[in-house]
């Protein structure tokens, strides 16, 4: 159903409503009225390189498996040669090895060493390298190559670089400089003659001896705000388009990892990116940390959100062993100390003096300003072992002794009820915790179910970050009712923004092909990308947000299983009115609109829309416009109907003065 057809109330829907028993309900808006506080941070996201949304994703490294660190720790079928090939052209001949006995750091141990032997006039041995599934290169843009590379004492080389296309047409080429016995870098600029989605990039070499490369890089100029070692510019758009105030990263699982060798170590994250420490990906796959915690800081202060940075609680993820892991573990206590100081360093990093030790660090990458966090989530999901506890308890106490201003988020499990959820709350109440990260993945009928769950919070507890939620179908289909279930939740969330201070659809981003988990927000190939409804949901929830929530309810009370949920919220900044009605059933409702306080029998109104023919309606790659809100100005007068279409969701604007 469209805006338009909406707009002039079609026969079928007058008809279904005239003959509705709740045909005569009006709903009082009190726009004059104070209204209670929502918080300024309401409306965040959630990432984790999961489903390959970092590597591969939005970090804009074109280039898979460029530091030969990949293995079958990764995945079993992995090793440090994957995504490489070897070529040969002419009489040219050459043999790939693995070295690790002069690594270019401590961290990233193996390089290539490449045996070639020369032949011919014109032969060479080239290595090449296809990405993600095929190199996106356009035509009229810059990348950035480089490479560290040194050579055997004594001999001589030549070199090329070239960007080609899937049948090795050269898009360009450059010669690069002589080599050096020692590792060194090299980098040159190039400039794809055409277009393509499945290149390539080759390096080509011709002499004989051994050549050793590492960190084989090919880089987008055009990232998101031209950063370099920076993010993919249309995805990043995408997700700076929802406005978030707040983005929490790493994530997830990651965030604990597959034993504690796997936990996520903001240090082995920052510095140059050839000394950082690549590991494995808890969602069987691998974790350059290219994006790493500078990358993370600075696209947070780029799109205007506060960073929310999440740190292991001492112990490794739970469900690992349920799977493929080793489950929880724990750091051993003699070692705590250390973890604690890591922990600190964090905040020193983020925001301490330049001069400091770690804020030098910051300075050094290139903000001196500190990155002023103020919140930071410790543990995540995780299992209320007497392990958990103690080394929370821990972390807390340091964090709160050193740095009392900081808000620290705790964990109360991995479901809105159960064994963890309960002792999580007894164990934040002992502590007297700020914040709580609780996770909802359910039903979109858990969500309509459960729209007062927060209204029963007791106000004098731990304020909740929703951090993860998702309204999840049985085939985990991005559907429009999964959407107006999580738009009705999120008008309570809005009524409950006093205590729930923050909140998260998760997770975020899904390449297509590579998911190992659905449903996500947004989904994308290496040249598209898709909005979900879910996504518009978020997107229109974060771009109408207010501040104050206003009194405002129905003259007579609606049957609790009716799905249709409001929500009426001012802007102070603006002083707009926003009304939010969600219908999530299969009929229209009609409702007269009682806007008191507003002076005017004539009301100029914004509404968008979001709905369709059917709630089963989802986005898809080749349907990418199912589910797409559309906006237009209206007109309402006084006691005249309103009309809520089917399964939708309508926003009203009602423009301030301000
Ligand atoms: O969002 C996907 C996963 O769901 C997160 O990594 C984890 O925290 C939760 O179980």
């Amino acid at each position: 159903m469209r805006f338009s057809q909406c707009l002039f109330l079609p026969a079928v829907w007058a008809l279904s409503v005239f003959l509705s028993p709740v045909q005569a309900l009006t709903l009082t808006i009190r726009t004059d009225s104070p209204g209670k506080p929502i918080s300024p941070m309401l409306f965040g996201i959630f990432f984790e390189d999961l489903n390959y949304a970092a590597d591969g994703g939005l970090y804009a490294e074109l280039v898979q498996n460029r530091s030969f660190e990949y293995s079958a720790l990764d995945r079993p079928d992995w090793n440090a040669l994957t995504g490489w090939q070897l070529l040969k052209r002419g009489s040219g001949d050459g043999t790939a090895y693995i070295g690790d006995a002069r690594p270019l750091g401590p961290n990233n141990s193996r390089y290539l060493e490449l045996h070639c032997r020369a032949g011919r006039e014109g032969s060479a041995v080239g290595l090449s390298n296809s990405g993600f599934d095929g190199i996106v290169l356009k035509a009229g843009e810059s990348y950035t190559f480089s490479v560290f590379a040194r050579q055997q004492p004594g001999r001589h080389f030549s070199w090329q670089v070239c960007l080609e296309s899937r049948d090795g047409i050269i898009l360009d080429s450059r010669d690069l400089p002589p080599l050096s016995p020692d590792w060194k870098q090299y980098s040159a600029v190039l400039h794809p003659k055409e277009t393509t989605d499945s290149g390539r990039i080759v390096l080509w070499i011709h002499g004989d001896g051994v050549i050793y490369l590492d960190m084989v890089s090919l880089f987008p100029q055009n990232t998101f705000k031209n950063r370099k070692n920076g993010l993919r510019r249309d995805l990043a758009e995408v997700i700076a388009d929802l406005k978030p105030r707040f983005v929490r990263f790493p994530g997830g699982c990651l965030v604990h990892g597959d034993g504690l060798s796997n936990l996520y170590r903001w240090k082995d994250t920052i510095g140059p990116v050839e000394l950082r420490k690549a590991q494995k990906n808890i969602w069987r796959y691998h974790q350059t940390v290219g994006l790493g915690y500078f990358e993370y800081f600075q696209f947070c202060e780029d799109i205007g959100a506060e960073p929310v940075p999440v740190v292991a609680a001492g112990v490794s993820c739970q469900n690992t062993d349920r799977y493929w892991g080793v489950g929880q573990q724990a750091i051993p206590l003699e070692k705590m100390p250390e973890y604690i100081q890591e922990v600190l360093d964090l905040i020193e990093w983020a925001n301490g003096a330049p001069d400091s030790t770690w804020g030098r660090l910051r300075a050094q990458a290139g903000h001196p300003e500190p990155f002023h966090l103020k919140y930071l989530g410790i543990g995540n999901e995780d299992a209320m072992t007497p392990a958990f506890r103690e080394r929370f308890e821990m972390l807390y106490r340091a964090v709160k002794a050193k740095y009392p201003d900081i808000t620290v988020i705790g964990t109360v499990g991995p479901n809105p009820e159960g064994f963890d959820y309960e002792e999580g709350w007894k164990f934040a109440d002992a502590l007297n915790l700020e914040m709580v990260d609780e996770h909802s993945y359910k039903s979109p009928q858990w969500f309509w179910s459960n729209l007062k769950r927060f209204d029963r919070y007791d106000r004098a507890k731990s304020k909740v970050y929703l951090g993860e939620y998702a309204a999840h179908e049985p085939d985990r289909r991005n559907t429009l009712r999964s959407a107006l279930a999580e738009a009705a939740y999120m008008t309570a969330l809005e009524r409950n923004g006093d205590l729930v201070r923050m909140a998260s659809y998760a997770p975020l981003l899904g390449k297509q092909g590579n998911t190992q988990w659905n449903p996500n927000l947004i989904y994308f190939t290496n040249t598209e990308i898709l909005r979900t409804a879910n996504y518009y949901v978020q997107m229109l929830f974060s771009t109408h947000a207010g501040d104050r929530y206003l009194l405002a309810d129905f003259d007579q009370p609606l049957p609790d299983e009716k799905r249709f949920a409001f929500s009426a919220v001012r802007d102070s900044r603006t002083g707009d009115i926003i009304v939010k009605m969600v219908n999530g059933e299969a009929q229209a409702l009609t409702l007269t609109l009682n806007l008191q306080g507003l002076p005017q029998t004539e009301t100029a109104v914004i509404q968008t829309l979001l709905t369709a023919e059917t709630p089963d309606a989802c986005n898809t790659f080749r349907s990418p416009n199912d589910v797409t809100p559309e906006t237009a100005p209206i007109t309402l007068r006084d006691k005249q109907p309103f009309t809520a279409a089917p399964y939708s969701l309508t926003i009203l604007r009602i423009p301030g003065k301000n």
